[in-house]
C-alpha cells in the first residue's frame, strides 16, 4: 500500500522533478488576504504572484498546501462525518504555472502522474473541460488518447474555478475516477452524477482572470496555471479503498479513538469517530499557525470545530477530555511533512485539554435543555431559536453544534428565531451602553461592532500585514472613501497595530495601496475594547471600504514601547519583592520614549531602595531569558499566580506573561494584552528617573529602558563635565569639591550677617531713632526704652539683636525694627523688673507696619508686617503705649 505521506511526497518529487521549486505550506492563516478566514486551496499563497503584484524567483511551484474550509466561501463543516469524503482540514497537492506554461503542459504532467508514476489505469479515469473550452478539449483528446465520450463537456460553475468572492480565476478541467459500478452514481454531468462512484481527484484551473469586487473580472497578466488535488482523495484512490476516512492516516486517528473511548467504530458510532479524527486534524493545525479559541473570527471557527469534536466525544461516553489525548497519534502521523505540529505540541495539547475541560462544565446540562426541548418532537419539527440562541448564550453550543446534535433525530433549528434572540441581547447591551454616559459621537462604534463583528489584531508577531477597509470615520459618521488631505479613522478587518488600551500608546506607521494610498497613522485607539482604530491623515491617494491595504507600523517605535512594558512587568515584580507584598498595580503609562507606573506604598522610596529596585531589574535584563506568553481562563492564569487587577473585566481567555530567570520562572506573571519583548535582554537597561507622590498611599515612579536610559545618563554625564570643568576639577572630585564649597559658602554667609548685623546696629545700616553714631536709651513713664529702625538686617538675627539691647537697657524694653525688601520685621524684649508685656507691645507695633497678629512669651515677642516706611511709626505707636 502507498502510505499518504509517501503519495505526498511522490507528487512534490515529480513536479520538483520538472523543475518546479518546491514551496512549503503557507500557514493557514493568509497573510495575504485579509478577505479570506483560512487557506482554502493551494494557489492562496500564490494568489499576488498571478496578479502580478509580487514576483518570486521562479515560474513553476509545487505544494502541499494546508487547508481548512470551515468558514467563508468553502465551509464543509456540517457535513463533516457523514459523507465519505467532506474534511474541514485537508491537504491540496498543487503545481503552479506563473506565466510559464499554460493548458497542454498541465495536462500533460498531470496525465503522465497518475497514469504512468503511480499507474492509474486510464479505462478508470474521466475528464471534463468547460463547456467552451474548445482547446482543453482537443488536448486532452491529443495527450490522454480518452475516448470522446469520456471528455465531458460541464456548462457550470463547476467547471469554472474563483478562489473568493474577488481574486484569481478561471476555467477549469477535472479528472475523475471511477470507483466501480458497484458504488451508486453516474459521470459528472449525467443526472445522477451526485451519486458517489465518479469522484474528483484533480483539478486544473486555467488561470485568466482576476474577479474584482465591483464585479469586473480583467485579464491576470499572463494566462497561468493552478491546480488541486485532495491528498485524501487520492490516498483513497490508491490505496483501494472508496472513503476518505479508511485512509492509513484517518484509520490511525480512529483507531487511537477507539481505543481511548473503548467504543468501537461501528454503524452507529462511526461517524463521532469521525467527526472526531477530522476535527483533532483541523484543530490542532489551526492552533500550531496561531489560532486560539475565541468568541469571534477565526477563534470562534476554531472553538466550534472543537466543540462539535468534544460533543462527539462525549456522545462516545468519554469521561475525560480526549482530544489532547490523540495529539500523539496525529504528530505521529503528520509531524514528519508538518514539523510546526511537533513545535507547537505543548500549545496545542494545553488549549485542547482548556478547551474540553470547559466545555464539559456547561455540555451535560445543555444537552439535557436540548432533550428536554426536543422531548415530544417529531421527526421534521423545528426546535424554537430561543432555546436554540439559551444553549448559545448560557451553554456555549455554537449554533451549528446545536443543529448538529439534532441531525440524527431529523430535527432543525429556526435559524431566524436565533438570529432575532441575538439581535435582542444585542441591543440591550447597547441600551445599557448607553446608559454609561459615553459620548454618543462613540454610538458609531457600537453600530460597526454590530455590523462587522470585532477586528483582529494581528501584532503580536508582527509589525506589518494587509486588511480590508471595512469603515472610514470622519466626524462619527462612516463616509465611506477619503482623499489626499482628510483626517480620518481607519477601520481595517484585521491589523498589526496596537489600539492605545491597558496603558500601552498606540502605535503609529503607514496604510498605502499599490495603487498610491499613503496614509500616516498617528495614532490609534481600541474603543468598546474590541475594534482597533486608525487616526490617519491621508497624504496622497484615495482609500475606500473593500479597498485591501497594506498596514506597517513604524517597528523601532513598537520596539521601544515593547522594552518599556516589559520593563514595567519587571518594575513591578522588583517592588514587590523589594518593598513587600502590599504593591500593587494603581496605573501605569507605557510610551514609547518613556514610561511610568502608579502602586500603592505609604511613604516615599528611600535612595536605597531605588538603587536595589534598579539593581534588580537590571540584572533580570542581564539573563536575556525569553518571555513567554500564553493563554488561559482567567481562574487558571491566577491559580496559576498571576497578579490580576481587581475590579478589570477579562475575557473568556486572558494573556498570561510571564517573565524570569531559569531558576525563578515566575518571577513576573501578570494578565497583560499588551506587547513585549521576546528576551528579557531586549530591554537593554533600565533607569528609574523620578519617585514623587500620586495622592495618599500611591507613589509614583517614572522610568526609561534601552537607547533613552543610555541617552538620560549621558547627559547627567555631561552636565557632571561641565560642571567639573567649571570647577576645575575632575568629575570624579566633583562631589567633594562642591561639599567643600557648600561649607565655605554657608561659613562666608554667617560672617556676612554677623557683620551686617554689626554694621546696622551701630546705625551705619541707615535709618534709626536715636542720637547719630547709635540709639539712645530714653525714659518713658518711668520704663527705659531703647528702639532702633535698622535696615538690611537678616530677620533672623533680630532676636538675637534684641537680647544684646536688653541687656543694655537692664531693665526696661527694647525694640527692634528691621527693614528688608520693602517689609518690616519687629522683636519688643522686656527686660528685668520692667512691668510691661512684650506680646501687648509687639502687637501694637505690627499694627502700625500694617500687618496682623505677633506674638511670643511677656519678655520677648515678634512680629512683622508689610509696611517698611512705618518702622518710625511701629517705635512712636509702643512708646505711646508706655507713656499711657
Ligand atoms: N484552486 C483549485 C481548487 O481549489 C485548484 O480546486
Amino acid at each position: 500500500m502507498t502510505s499518504t505521506n509517501d503519495i505526498r511526497r511522490s507528487f512534490l518529487d515529480y513536479f520538483a522533478g520538472e523543475g518546479h521549486h518546491v514551496e512549503a505550506s503557507a500557514p493557514l492563516v493568509p497573510h495575504n488576504d485579509p478577505t479570506l478566514m483560512f487557506v482554502n486551496a493551494g494557489m492562496v499563497p500564490f494568489k499576488n504572484v498571478f496578479t502580478g503584484l509580487e514576483k518570486r524567483p521562479y515560474d513553476r511551484a509545487v505544494s502541499s498546501q494546508k487547508c481548512v474550509r470551515a468558514g467563508g466561501k468553502h465551509n464543509d463543516l456540517d457535513n463533516v462525518g457523514f459523507t465519505a469524503r467532506h474534511h474541514t482540514f485537508f491537504e491540496m497537492l498543487g503545481n503552479f504555472s506563473f506565466g510559464d506554461y499554460f493548458k497542454e503542459q498541465a495536462i500533460h504532467h498531470a496525465w503522465t502522474l497518475i497514469t504512468g508514476t503511480w499507474g492509474l489505469p486510464p479505462e478508470k479515469l474521466t475528464a471534463t473541460v468547460y463547456h467552451t473550452d474548445d482547446e482543453a478539449f482537443d488536448l486532452w483528446r491529443k495527450i490522454s488518447g480518452l475516448p470522446e465520450e469520456r471528455i465531458i463537456r460541464i456548462p457550470t460553475s463547476d467547471n469554472f474555478w474563483s478562489m473568493g468572492d474577488t481574486g484569481p480565476c478561471g476555467p477549469c478541467s477535472e479528472i475523475f475516477y471511477d470507483h466501480g459500478d458497484h458504488i451508486p452514481g453516474g459521470p459528472p454531468g449525467s443526472p445522477d452524477e451526485d451519486g458517489d462512484r465518479f469522484v474528483e481527484i484533480w483539478n486544473l484551473v486555467f488561470m485568466q482572470y482576476e474577479q474584482q469586487a465591483d464585479g469586473v473580472r480583467s485579464d491576470l497578466p499572463h494566462p497561468s496555471i493552478d491546480t488541486g488535488m485532495g491528498l485524501e482523495r487520492i490516498a483513497a484512490v490508491m490505496q483501494g479503498v472508496h472513503d476518505n476516512y479508511d485512509t492509513d492516516t484517518f484509520k490511525a486517528l480512529i483507531a487511537a479513538s477507539v481505543d481511548l473511548t473503548g467504543v468501537p467504530a461501528d454503524a452507529a458510532r462511526k461517524a463521532s469517530h469521525r467527526v472526531i479524527a477530522d476535527h483533532l486534524r483541523a484543530a490542532s493545525f489551526l492552533i500550531a499557525d496561531g489560532v486560539l479559541p475565541s468568541n469571534e473570527g477565526r477563534g470562534y471557527v476554531l472553538r466550534r470545530i472543537m466543540r462539535r469534536a468534544m460533543r462527539h466525544a462525549h456522545l462516545l461516553g468519554a469521561q475525560d477530555p480526549l482530544m489532547y489525548r490523540l495529539l500523539p497519534a496525529l504528530t505521529t502521523e503528520m509531524g514528519a511533512a508538518y514539523p510546526e505540529l511537533i513545535r507547537a505540541q505543548p500549545l496545542i495539547a494545553e488549549t485542547l485539554e482548556r478547551e474540553e475541560s470547559k466545555f464539559r462544565q456547561t455540555l451535560d446540562k445543555g444537552l439535557r435543555l436540548l432533550d428536554e426541548a426536543t422531548g415530544g418532537m417529531d421527526k421534521g419539527a423545528v426546535l424554537p431559536g430561543d432555546v436554540a440562541f439559551k444553549l448559545y448564550d448560557t451553554y456555549g453550543f455554537p449554533y451549528d453544534l446545536t443543529e448538529d446534535a439534532l441531525r440524527a433525530q431529523g430535527i432543525g433549528v429556526d435559524r431566524e428565531g436565533f438570529d432575532a434572540a441575538m439581535a435582542q441581547q444585542k441591543a440591550a447591551a447597547r441600551a445599557a451602553w448607553k446608559g454609561s454616559g459615553e459620548k454618543a459621537s462613540d454610538e458609531i462604534w457600537f453600530d460597526l461592532a454590530e455590523a462587522k463583528g470585532s477586528t483582529e489584531f494581528t501584532g503580536y508577531s508582527s509589525t506589518e500585514g494587509e486588511g480590508e477597509v471595512i469603515a472610514i470615520v470622519k466626524d462619527g459618521a462612516n463616509v465611506g472613501a477619503a482623499e489626499s488631505g482628510d483626517k480620518v479613522v481607519i477601520l481595517t478587518n484585521q491589523t498589526p497595530f496596537y489600539g492605545e488600551s491597558g496603558g500601552q500608546m498606540g502605535d503609529a506607521g503607514t496604510i498605502s495601496t499599490a495603487s498610491g494610498l499613503k496614509a500616516v497613522v498617528a495614532d490609534t485607539g481600541k474603543p468598546l475594547g474590541r475594534l482597533h482604530t486608525h487616526q490617519a491623515t491621508i497624504e496622497s491617494g484615495r482609500v475606500a471600504i473593500g479597498d485591501t491595504v497594506h498596514l506597517s507600523v513604524d517597528a523601532e517605535r513598537r520596539d521601544r514601547i515593547r522594552a518599556n512594558h516589559s520593563a514595567t512587568h519587571l518594575l513591578h515584580a522588583a517592588l514587590r519583592k523589594k518593598l513587600g507584598e502590599h504593591v500593587t498595580q494603581k496605573g501605569s503609562l507605557v510610551a514609547a520614549d518613556r514610561f511610568r507606573f502608579d502602586f500603592s506604598h505609604p511613604k516615599a522610596l528611600t535612595g536605597e531602595e531605588i538603587a536595589a529596585i534598579e539593581a534588580e531589574v537590571n540584572a533580570h535584563i542581564r539573563t536575556n531569558e525569553p518571555v513567554t506568553t500564553r493563554l488561559m481562563t482567567p481562574d487558571d492564569a491566577i491559580a496559576a499566580g498571576a497578579m490580576a487587577l481587581f475590579g478589570e473585566k477579562y475575557g473568556d481567555e486572558v494573556r498570561v506573561l510571564s517573565m524570569g530567570r531559569a531558576d525563578d520562572a515566575s518571577y513576573s506573571v501578570e494578565l497583560c494584552g499588551g506587547t513585549h519583548v521576546q528576551a528579557l535582554g531586549d530591554i537593554a537597561l533600565f533607569k528609574i528617573i523620578s519617585e514623587s507622590a500620586v495622592s495618599s498611599g500611591v507613589r509614583r515612579i517614572e522610568a526609561l529602558s534601552g537607547e533613552a536610559a543610555r541617552q538620560w545618563l549621558l547627559a547627567r554625564d555631561e552636565a557632571l563635565k561641565t560642571v567639573a570643568a567649571t570647577l576645575k576639577t575632575s568629575p570624579e572630585e566633583v562631589p567633594a569639591r562642591v561639599a567643600a564649597m557648600a561649607d565655605a559658602l554657608k561659613k562666608a554667609e554667617r560672617e556676612l550677617a554677623e557683620a551686617k548685623k554689626t554694621l546696622a546696629l551701630s546705625g551705619g545700616g541707615g535709618g534709626g531713632g536715636g542720637a547719630s553714631g547709635g540709639p539712645a536709651i530714653e525714659e518713658i513713664g518711668g520704663t527705659k526704652f531703647l528702639a532702633q529702625v535698622v535696615e538690611g538686617l537678616d530677620p533672623k538675627g533680630l532676636r538675637g539683636a534684641v537680647d544684646d539691647m536688653k541687656q543694655q537697657v537692664g531693665s526696661g524694653v527694647a525694640m527692634l525694627v528691621a527693614v528688608n525688601d520693602g517689609r518690616a520685621s519687629v522683636a519688643v524684649g522686656v527686660a528685668g523688673d520692667a512691668s510691661a508685656n512684650a506680646v501687648d507691645l509687639v502687637k501694637l507695633a505690627v499694627a502700625a507696619l500694617g500687618g496682623q497678629g505677633g506674638g511670643g512669651r511677656p519678655d520677648m515677642a515678634q512680629g512683622g508686617g508689610p509696611d517698611g516706611s512705618a518702622g518710625d511709626a511701629a517705635v512712636a505707636a509702643v512708646k505711646a503705649a508706655l507713656a499711657a
